[in-house]
């Protein structure tokens, strides 16, 4: 037997043991066939985190992937190896990776019983495991938590494997004096969320039961977690910011608008993996505090409010409080975009669409709210509105799975007419920075499992792996259509819509030239840096502007005084 099927069926410590042989997803080409079901999507959408792990690699089923990264922290003294590199790069960023945990941990606990049944929980603990022990590495006293790991500069500047990844790799903490109540409340959320998942608890009602994985143990670990970010969330010495203000270096990749939102999503799921009532009369008292109620934003990484209206009804329902309320901001919430009221709309094929939030990664906030209201939609006060979220979910579902004007089913490895370009430094086996596109031709290796950005606004994609906006991957952009796919193996006797493409579907309709939302092509006025980048830009050209502006004004006052 060679080594590495033994490292395969070696168990790691605490996490199930995982299936032997393992999955591994099959030939994009069986995905135009009805026998590739969401049992097949949920795997391919699990097996891309682990094409994302940084740190010593022990079970990766993801052969073309090394141990990397493993002097992780030294330059504070700690461990920080392992986690999971945040997109395309190699930054590993707490922020969004709260975000993402939590989501999955919340999905698996409404629609578990379809990891069950897909035979794929045991991929669900060893994934979830690999990014809750980094983060409570992360979290190695109360009030202090790691925010980032990786230099945003040098790692822009670097493509290429997983071999070569630029050394300098500096740790930035927020911490008592230096506070970010969103980092730490977003953590706490993820830590509560998971908690109560590995201690069994769903939210009953009309969902499934939680995935099969509970441990008492590991719940117990988790909630201490939580309760310490809380606190430090709550009560840091240095007060309530966000933690760019602590960290400035995080400003150029993950930035945060808010902590409103963040401290009342951590109270809610420590309140609900704690049963504490003072945290849920907490919870309550900041969504007065911060004015949530009426908002009409986007769910993502940044902006919780629309999750904390479902999560409020949820925990209303299931512990006997008063649903009318939270029934009534949710529907007043979710009636704006299915009636496609604003603030976002419905672009010309079908996407729902928010100016600003969709314009990079134009998939994430549809399928954010398909699984926000895939989640309500058993609780709506109508027969009526439960239809048609459901049926406005599954038409955002069906779009990224392929019914859009380009017939691409918006998951790398899914079908013949999938992206084949990823924007992805370790799958494209390139390493010349100055040649993305062509450097090598053909992208080395299949990223299966991977969501892509998406298309333009104009329902246009064009493949090319330097427009980071439509094809870039991310942690956070597999999240939701996890969820979904898991309560789709429960609930379908329909397959994905991508069984019903065959090969050479997108090429017939494939837009020539360049994409007009970056800025690989020149006139479409916007640059082909990555986000990040493209943050540090904005915030220096408004400092330049505002200079120049100051210039301007002194000049004309120099003038009326003279
Ligand atoms: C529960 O999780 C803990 C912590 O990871 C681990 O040590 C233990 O072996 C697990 N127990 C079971 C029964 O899997
Ligand atoms: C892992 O190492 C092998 C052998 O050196 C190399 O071919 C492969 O490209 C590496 N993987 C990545 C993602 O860099
Ligand atoms: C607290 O965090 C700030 C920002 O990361 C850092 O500059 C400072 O050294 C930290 N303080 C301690 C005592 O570690
Ligand atoms: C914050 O500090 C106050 C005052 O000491 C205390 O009453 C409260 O319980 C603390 N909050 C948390 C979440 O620990
Ligand atoms: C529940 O909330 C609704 C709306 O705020 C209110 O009209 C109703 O009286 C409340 N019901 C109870 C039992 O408190
Ligand atoms: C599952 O499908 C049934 C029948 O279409 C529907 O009534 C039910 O609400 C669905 N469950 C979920 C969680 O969407």
């Amino acid at each position: 037997m060679n080594l590495v099927l033994l490292f395969l069926i070696l168990p790691v410590l605490g996490q199930l043991p995982l299936p032997n042989p393992p999955y591994l997803p099959p030939d994009a080409s069986t995905g135009a066939s009805p026998s590739s079901g969401w049992n097949t999507l949920l795997g391919n959408l699990l097996y891309f985190y682990d094409a994302q792990r940084s740190g010593q690699l022990q079970t990766n089923r993801v052969s073309w992937r090394n141990s990397s990264a493993l002097n992780d922290g030294k330059d504070v003294g700690l461990d920080l190896t392992g986690g999971y590199y945040d997109a395309g790069d190699f930054i590993k960023a707490t922020y969004p990776l709260s975000f993402t945990l939590m989501s999955i941990c919340w999905g698996a606990a409404d629609f578990g019983a379809g990891y069950d049944m897909a035979n794929q929980t045991a991929y669900l603990d060893s994934m979830l495991r690999w990014g809750l022990d980094w983060l409570i590495k992360a979290h190695p006293a109360p009030s202090t938590l790691y925010v980032l790991v990786g230099n945003t500069d040098t790692d822009d500047a670097y493509w290429g494997g997983d071999q070569n990844i630029p050394a300098n790799r500096p740790s930035y903490a927020i911490n008592d004096t230096h506070p970010g109540t969103d980092a730490a409340a977003g953590a706490a959320a993820a830590f509560a969320a998971c908690s109560a998942l590995y201690s069994n608890r769903g939210f009953n009602g009309s969902y499934a039961k939680p995935a099969s994985l509970s441990n008492a143990t590991y719940a117990q670990t988790l909630l201490t977690h939580a309760e310490q970010l809380y606190t430090f969330a709550v009560n840091a010495t240095g007060g309530q910011k966000t933690y760019q203000s602590s960290v400035a270096q995080v400003a150029a990749s993950y930035g945060s608008s808010s902590f409103g939102d963040e401290l009342t999503m951590a109270a809610l799921f420590v309140s609900w993996a704690n049963s504490s009532t003072q945290y849920s009369q907490e919870a309550q008292h900041y969504f007065q505090q911060y004015q949530l109620s009426g908002q009409n934003d986007v769910f993502n990484w940044d902006s919780k409010t629309p999750g904390v209206y479902v999560l409020f009804a949820q925990i209303a329902q299931a512990t006997g409080g008063n649903l009318t309320a939270w029934q009534a901001e949710c529907e007043r919430y979710f009636d704006a975009i299915v009636n496609n009221q604003g603030p976002a709309f419905l672009t010309q094929d079908g996407l729902l669409y928010y100016t600003g939030d969709s314009d990079d990664a134009s998939l994430n906030p549809a399928l954010n709210a398909a699984m926000l209201l895939t989640r309500y939609a058993p609780m709506a006060s109508t027969s009526e509105r439960r239809d048609s979220y459901q049926k406005f979910a599954q038409s955002q579902l069906d779009y990224v799975l392929g019914d859009n004007s380009m017939s691409v089913p918006y998951v790398v490895g899914s079908n013949p007419n999938s992206p084949s370009n990823p924007h992805s430094a370790m799958a494209s086996g390139g390493n010349d920075i100055g040649n993305i596109d062509t450097s090598p031709v053909q992208e080395a290796y299949v990223l299966y499992g991977a969501v892509v950005g998406g298309p333009d606004k104009r329902g246009k994609f064009y493949d090319i792996r330097s427009d980071w906006p439509e094809t870039e991957v991310a942690l956070d952009y597999n999240a939701p259509l996890l969820t979904l796919a898991a309560m789709h193996v429960l609930n379908d006797t329909s397959d994905p819509f991508y069984t019903t493409l065959q090969a050479g579907a997108y090429d017939k309709v494939r837009p020539a030239g360049q994409p007009c939302d970056n800025a690989i092509s020149a006139g479409c006025g916007s640059s082909g840096l990555p986000r990040p980048a493209l943050i540090a830009i904005a915030v220096i050209l408004s400092v330049v502007g505002a200079f120049i502006l100051g210039l301007l004004l002194w000049y004309i006052w120099s003038l009326l005084r003279a």
